[in-house]
This record gives structure tokens, C-alpha cells and sequence, in this order.
């Protein structure tokens, strides 16, 4: 399957260094790179992206991504965006249950998948983050970990479940610049892929995608590994040349 390379800005950015960025990808990218590009950016640069991409054409296939949704569709909530928001500014994407989200915002995995129902309601794809922390892999409970939070995510969006991208990101490999090595997050991926295909008739096409501290020196063999259909990209996705080296080595 096409491979997908999705940039997570995170809380970063302003006007200027973002045209900067976005105008090296969109010279950067070949009209033949073979993966499909998203950048997940700070809901308050949506509308900047919208214009670059339409003065731009390198950016015609750069999709849209939010890196938050709403677990509700509209009301008092203040600071929420809600999923018609995100579809209403053309966003193709929604990152869900991220570990920063999880950790430092209290998200729950039942709070993870009403967000992830959300997306999917308003035709955006959620991008299910999962993984575990270094204390949880030493002791072992790693499949146990992940597992769980697949399991909330399916059992309230089963009936579309293959809608879905999922991405395994170590909380230990998040920005340490610690990656899993590839074996490690294949046999991961593997389990994720076993799981979901008790869900779904499809889970063939659902793309799981690899996330934390993934560069443009440890891409390939990443993303050469059979149940690694992409990367969920942080600090390298700011650095164009990175970034483009990352889509490079992607399928
Ligand atoms: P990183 O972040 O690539 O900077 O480790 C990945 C992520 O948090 O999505």
C-alpha cells in the first residue's frame, strides 16, 4: 500500500517560518514521490496553509492535518475545535490520543476513541496514537499497553474501524531521539495488524504508521518493514530537507 509521511509540527511555528518551511517542501517535492504527505499544523495556520497550497503547486498533494479534535460535535467547550471545524478549513486528517494529549491532558482511551468517532463522522481520517512508556516495556507489558488502547478505539468505531490510521509511538522514542529499532516496532506493528484483523475484513489496508524520533538516517529501514506503512513525523518534519529525505525513503 502507499505509504503515508505525516508531519507533526506540535506547537510550533509562526507565519513567516511556515512559509519558509512550506515553500522548501513544495519546491522539494517530485510530482513522482511514490508516499502520500500530511502536515499536522496548528489550528491557527490552517487558513496560511489553505493559501500557500493554492499558490503553490508542489503543495497540491500536502493534506491538511489538525493534531487535536473535539470529543463533542459543538457547544460550551471552550477551546475545542470541533471535527466540522477541521472539515470546514479542509483538514484530511486528525491526529487523536497523542502521548503529549494523553500525559499532559489527562485524555482517556474511551476520551481517545469519541475523538477518533468524531473525525470519522465528519469524514476525517483520525490518526490513533498508541504506544507505551519505557517503564511499561521493562516490564513487559508493552502488547498489553497497546492492545488496550487499540481495543477502546475499535469498540466504539467498529463498524468503520478500517477508516482508521494508527500510528505506534514509543512515549521512550518521542522526541529522545531514541527510535525503536525496526524490529522492535515491527513485531509491534505485527500485533496491531493481528488485532485489527479480528476487527475488520480490511485491516489489510489500514496503515499503521511508525512514530518517535524516526529521521532521515533511520527512515528506510524503518519503513522497509512489512506492517510499517508510514511515519508520524515530530522534530524532523520542521526541517525541510529531513522531512523531504523521510518522504524519500517511503514506498
Ligand atoms: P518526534 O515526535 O519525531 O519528535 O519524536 C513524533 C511525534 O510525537 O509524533
Amino acid at each position: 500500500m502507499t505509504q503515508l509521511i505525516a508531519g507533526n509540527w506540535k506547537m510550533n511555528g509562526t507565519l513567516g517560518a511556515n512559509e519558509a518551511l512550506l515553500g522548501a517542501l513544495a519546491a522539494g517535492l517530485g510530482p513522482l514521490t511514490p508516499a502520500q504527505v500530511a502536515v499536522c499544523i496548528p489550528a491557527p495556520y490552517w487558513a496560511q496553509f489553505r493559501a500557500l497550497a493554492a499558490q503553490h503547486p508542489g503543495l497540491k498533494a500536502v493534506a491538511l492535518g489538525a493534531q487535536d479534535v473535539s470529543a463533542h460535535a459543538s457547544g460550551a467547550y471552550t477551546g475545542e475545535m470541533s471535527a466540522a471545524m477541521l472539515k470546514d478549513f479542509g483538514c484530511r486528517y486528525a491526529i487523536v490520543g497523542h502521548s503529549e494529549r494523553r500525559q499532559y491532558h489527562g485524555e482517556t482511551d474511551a476520551v481517545v476513541a469519541a475523538k477518533a468517532q468524531q473525525a470519522l463522522a465528519h469524514g476525517i481520517t483520525p490518526i490513533v496514537c498508541l504506544g507505551e512508556t519505557l517503564e511499561q516495556r521493562e516490564a513487559g507489558q508493552t502488547f498489553e499497553v497497546v492492545k488496550r488502547q487499540l481495543a477502546a478505539v475499535i469498540h466504539l468505531n467498529g463498524h468503520c474501524i478500517s477508516e482508521i490510521v494508527v500510528a505506534y509511538e514509543p512515549v521512550w522514542a518521542i522526541g529522545t531521539g531514541k527510535t525503536a529499532s525496526s524490529e522492535q516496532a515491527q513485531e509491534v506493528h505485527a500485533r496491531l495488524r493481528e488485532q485489527l484483523k479480528a476487527a475488520s475484513a480490511h485491516a489489510e489496508r489500514i496503515k499503521i504508521l511508525y512514530g518517535g524520533s524516526m529521521n532521515a538516517g533511520n527512515a528506510a529501514g524503518l519503513l522497509a518493514q512489512p506492517d510499517i506503512d508510514g511515519g508520524l513525523i515530530g522534530g524532523a518534519s520542521l526541517k525541510p530537507a529531513d522531512f523531504l529525505a523521510i518522504i524519500g525513503a517511503a514506498r
